[in-house]
């Protein structure tokens, strides 16, 4: 991990900053405002490509040199953005080869971002010009303090140079055709590939496509993506060793990148987070989810919250206002679990085009808004983190939880038992009950070292590797504690499913197989034995030597165990054949953990209120809930300075940040 150049053991504030949409008189009171908010770090540059390079090969740089040299007098520093996600209308006329293709075989215009193809040559030629010459025209420049690669990597294309590339991804991941199409099951539907030139992207086809090319497809698409950062990183990187460079990460369904191979080409991670619901404390949930994430991508390391917005909240079709405090208590939740910083997208609100209406930090009202009031107050409780030295330092977890991107693509799928098996929302709702319980979460990837930790959590890790089921097991059998939900073990990693069936490897860890996969229709309620409900989803179970903690209580697997623990070694498997409502959820993890002897971070705390502590001994507390919250600690509280003597008393929406002392 690297700081941003200048920041080391310092907050960064601030956001995407486009004065290539306003005049240069705006550029000064944009300035001025900054500082009055305490901005130290800005975007620049993201989408100003055609505005760069106005015609191929000829460069304004003129306004570029007067907003970077404006910046650093006015204290701001600068994340510099390679300007490649959006190339101008010049480019689609000179390289129309160079436009993206859709499944369909539609070819795509300019008129929006993204209208590139990662495989044309032309495109890729493009972009280290563009990005070796703002090197060689910034790279000295004071205010420069990080690069920032592109936005958001994650566009798709299936043409013919997609195609040359993806048979060339499949040679190397497969050496042979025969291998090819063993992975792929070819035999079914007569797909069986004589030559490597007939192997296609996932173009429309007339009924459901082959699971294991798509799931091939997503992989080539993220290694490709990721070579195109890498040329501009290795191009930026020797022009200017000292200034770290990275990209901005995101999350969603669509999104083809590998997040676990990126974070290791970045010098610092950096995410973009927008909660996808405001209902009740869904985006506080969402927002410790994606924390977690990202500090697990960053390998407990610190990370960066890039991106996020300042007032509104996409929910149901409908931009919804953060309510009071919100911004600064979901900012100090990324920070609480690692963030060195709280960017947002944007600055200044647009005066047009298609995010007109998203939200800023100074909005088209002015200074004199609420917004931009919190900002300055999200500034001034940046500043006294920094200054009491708790920028960074690790999260204390002792439960860890497996991420797989893989098995989310694997089941968006074609042919699935069931066509809504969502993983983002399987995997949330395992963390959310976690949250809810007040126990902090590290999020690892599928054959991770566990030994950290005193519980792993499994959410329908669909694609199981051996290797992975081993060092599970290998955890269990040390005394480890793991919860593994349905859906797991079902494939190996090129989709197919495995021998016997499901858990597949995860078998003799959970002692059971899954004898037949039930789903059942929406709006029916599984009730169990203990009184509790699950829906979507059961199996009838065939034990060998599990023990079943409760029971479907009707329908045709009534008498069937539904919940199962199995004893290990020191340790034990739980297994979960069913989708559990919250209340029953919280009441088996809470079981789980009890067993493994893991409390929450804080104690007599109620859902909503979040606690985190740090190693250091650093702990902060954000009570998201309308009622006041009390917790038992003393030490001094960072951001009022005020002494804390056994007991913190939390306002309805404040938040604490205390370096914690004996009582
Ligand atoms: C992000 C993107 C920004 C802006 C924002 C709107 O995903 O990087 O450029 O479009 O969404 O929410």
């Amino acid at each position: 991990m690297r700081w941003p150049r200048g920041f080391t053991g310092r907050l960064c504030f601030g956001g995407d900053y486009n004065p290539e949409q306003w005049p240069e008189d705006v550029w000064l009171e944009d300035v001025e405002l900054m500082r009055r908010c305490g901005v130290n770090l800005v975007t620049v540059g993201v989408f100003a490509w055609s505005r760069l390079e106005p015609r191929e090969g000829e460069y304004d740089f003129g306004w570029l040199d007067r907003v970077l040299d404006l910046l650093h007098g006015g204290g701001v520093r600068v994340a510099l953005a390679t300007p490649t996600a959006s190339p101008p209308p010049w480019f689609g006329f000179a390289y129309p080869d160079a436009l993206p293709v859709t499944r369909d075989g539609v070819r795509l215009s300019h008129g929006s971002r993204d209208a590139y193809c990662a495989s044309a040559p032309a495109y890729r030629a493009a972009c280290r010009r563009i990005s070796t010459a703002l090197s060689h025209r910034y790279g000295e420049h004071p205010a420069l303090a990080l690069w920032h690669v592109h936005n958001e990597y994650g566009t798709w294309c299936h043409c013919e140079h997609v195609a040359a590339r993806f048979r060339r991804w499949l040679r190397r991941r497969y050496h042979t055709l025969e291998a090819l199409n063993e992975a792929w099951t070819t035999a079914f539907w007569s797909q069986h590939y004589a030559e490597w030139d007939h192997v296609l992207p996932p173009r429309a086809t007339q009924y459901l496509p082959n699971p294991s090319q798509l799931l091939d497809f997503r992989r080539f698409l993220s290694a490709e993506l990721l070579a195109c950062f890498r040329e501009q990183r290795d191009l930026l990187r020797s022009s200017t060793p000292d200034v770290p460079v990275t990209t901005n990460l995101v999350l969603g369904s669509w999104v083809p990148v590998d997040q676990w191979e990126w974070a290791r080409e970045v010098d610092l991670v950096a995410i973009d987070h927008y909660p996808a619901s405001a209902a009740g404390l869904a985006a506080e949930e969402e927002t410790a989810f994606a924390a977690d994430l990202a500090r697990g991508w960053a390998g407990g390391a610190p990370w960066l919250l890039m991106e996020q917005a300042p007032n509104l909240i996409y929910s149901g079709g409908r931009m919804l206002p953060k309510r009071p405090g919100q911004m600064t208590r979901l900012s100090l939740s990324h920070i609480a679990r690692g963030s060195i910083g709280s960017m947002f997208f944007q600055w200044r609100a647009p005066r047009g085009g298609a995010e007109a209406f998203h939200s800023a930090l100074l909005p088209h009202a002015g200074a004199r808004s609420r917004v931009f009031d919190e900002a300055v107050e999200l500034g001034a409780a940046l500043g006294r983190l920094t200054t009491a030295g708790v920028a960074d330092g690790p999260v204390e977890a002792r439960v860890a939880l497996v991420w797989d991107p893989q098995s989310w693509w694997a089941l968006q799928g074609p042919g699935l038992p069931a066509s809504d098996l969502e993983y983002w929302a399987a995997a949330r709702s395992v963390h959310a009950s976690a949250w809810r319980l007040g126990v902090t979460v590290d999020v690892v990837a599928p054959g991770a070292a566990l030994s950290p930790y005193r519980v792993v959590l499994l959410p329908c890790l669909y694609l199981t590797a051996a290797a992975t089921a081993a060092a599970v097991s290998a955890f269990v059998a040390s005394g480890g504690h793991a919860a593994v939900w349905y859906l797991s073990g079902v494939a190996d990693v090129d989709g197919r499913i495995h021998p016997g069936g499901p858990p597949g490897p995860l078998g003799d860890l959970l002692g059971l197989r899954v004898e037949q996969m039930c789903p059942v229709p929406d709006g029916t309620a599984l009730a169990l034995t203990t009184g509790a409900s699950g829906s979507l989803w059961s199996e009838l179970l065939r034990l060998d030597g599990a023990t079943s903690m409760a029971e479907y209580a009707g329908g045709d697997l009534a008498g069937e165990p539904a919940i199962t623990r199995h004893p290990v070694g020191a340790g034990a498997a739980w297994y979960v054949s069913t989708r559990l409502d919250e209340a029953a959820l919280d009441l088996l993890l809470a079981g789980v953990l009890r067993d493994a002897g893991v409390a929450a971070a804080a104690s007599g705390t109620q859902p909503g209120v979040e606690v985190v502590r740090r190693r250091s001994g650093v702990i902060f507390a954000l009570n998201h809930t309308r009622d006041e919250a009390v917790l038992a600690v003393s030490g001094k509280e960072l951001l009022s300075g005020a002494r804390i003597d056994g007991e913190l008393r939390l306002a309805p929406g404040a938040v604490a940040a205390i370096v914690a002392s004996a009582p």
